[in-house]
C-alpha cells in the first residue's frame, strides 16, 4: 500500500494572464489531515477544482493512489471519473437540492455513485429494488454517523448552517471516498457548530479510515485540526508544515499582515 494519496508535482494553472497555480509540489499522506491555507485568491479552490479533474492545469502532475495502490494520473480526467476513483469533495457554495429533504439529499450522492440512472430507478426491476434498500439503509447509516437522524424528513432549505455542513459531509460520504475535500467547511457556522464539526471531520478520518483534505479561514479550527499545513499565496506554495511550524514562519507571518486576511498574526498573538 503506498503511502501517498496525493502526489502534486510541479502543477501550474493558468486562465489567459491569470496564473491561479505557479509551480505546485506537495503530496498528501494516507489517513492524514491535511490542510490548504492561504488569503482570498491564493489558489486554493483552483487546487481543489484540479485535484478533482474540473480544472486541467497546462503543466505538471497529480497521481491520486487508492488503498489498493491502484493510480491515476488525474489531470484531464473527468470529474466523474476522479470521483468513482475515490475522490469525493464539498463546494465552498452550498450545492444542495434545497427543496428536497436532508434524507433525499444523502440518497442522492449514494445512487449517483452506484451509477443508477434515472431510468434505472423509474423501472425497479428486482436488482433496482435491492439497490434501493441497500442505499436507504447506506443513507440512514450516514445521517446517524453526522448527527442529522432527527432532521432526516426536515427540507434541506429550512436545516441550520451547521447541520447543512454536515448534510454536506454526508454527502461526500455517500460516494464512498478516500479522501474527502472540505472547501471552508465551517463557513457561516457559529462557534458552538464549528467544534462539533472539527470533531464530525476528525471522526470522519478516525472512524471511517478516510484522508482528509481541508480548506479553512476559520485560523483556530484549521490548527486545531489538521495534522500538517501548507500555506498559499498568489498561486504558490511558501510554506508547509505542522501547526506549531506554520505559526512561527515569519514568511507566514507576513502574508497574512500583508493581506486583509490576519488570521495567522491573530491567533499567533
Ligand atoms: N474559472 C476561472 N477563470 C478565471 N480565473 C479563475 C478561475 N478560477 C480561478 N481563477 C482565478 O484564480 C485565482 C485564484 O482563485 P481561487 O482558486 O478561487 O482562490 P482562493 O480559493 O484561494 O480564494 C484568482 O485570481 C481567480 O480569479
Ligand atoms: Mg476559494
Amino acid at each position: 500500500m503506498g503511502s501517498l494519496i496525493f502526489d502534486v508535482q510541479d502543477v501550474t494553472l493558468r486562465f489567459g494572464g491569470v496564473v491561479s497555480l505557479n509551480n505546485v509540489t506537495l503530496h498528501q499522506n494516507r489517513g492524514e489531515i491535511l490542510a490548504i491555507i492561504g488569503p482570498n485568491g491564493a489558489g486554493k479552490t483552483s487546487l481543489f477544482n484540479s485535484l478533482t479533474g474540473v480544472y486541467a492545469p497546462q503543466e505538471g502532475t497529480i497521481l491520486f493512489t487508492n488503498s489498493q495502490d491502484k493510480s491515476i494520473s488525474v489531470i484531464g480526467k473527468k470529474p466523474f471519473r476522479v470521483s468513482n476513483a475515490g475522490v469525493a469533495r464539498t463546494f465552498q457554495a452550498s450545492r444542495m437540492f434545497s427543496a428536497m429533504t436532508t434524507f433525499e439529499n444523502v440518497k442522492i450522492g449514494a445512487e449517483s455513485h452506484r451509477g443508477l440512472g434515472v431510468v434505472g430507478a423509474m423501472l425497479k426491476g428486482p436488482a433496482t429494488r435491492r439497490d434501493d434498500r441497500n442505499s436507504d439503509q447506506a443513507t440512514k447509516e450516514l445521517l446517524e454517523f453526522v448527527g442529522l437522524t432527527s432532521q432526516a424528513n426536515t427540507i434541506a432549505a429550512s436545516l441550520s448552517y451547521g447541520a447543512r455542513r454536515r448534510l454536506e459531509i454526508a454527502r461526500g460520504l455517500a460516494t464512498k471516498p478516500e479522501v474527502l475535500l472540505l472547501d471552508e467547511p465551517a463557513a457561516g457556522t457559529n462557534p458552538a457548530e464549528k467544534i462539533e464539526l472539527a470533531q464530525l471531520i476528525r471522526r470522519v478520518r478516525d472512524e471511517m479510515g478516510v484522508s482528509i483534505l481541508l480548506i479553512e479561514h476559520d485560523m483556530k479550527l484549521v490548527m486545531s485540526l489538521a495534522e500538517r499545513l501548507y500555506v498559499l499565496n498568489f498561486g504558490s506554495v511558501i510554506a508547509s508544515g505542522t501547526p506549531d511550524e506554520i505559526r512561527a514562519n515569519p514568511v507566514v507571518i507576513e502574508a497574512y499582515l500583508g493581506s486583509a486576511d490576519a488570521g495567522v498574526a491573530e491567533e499567533t498573538k
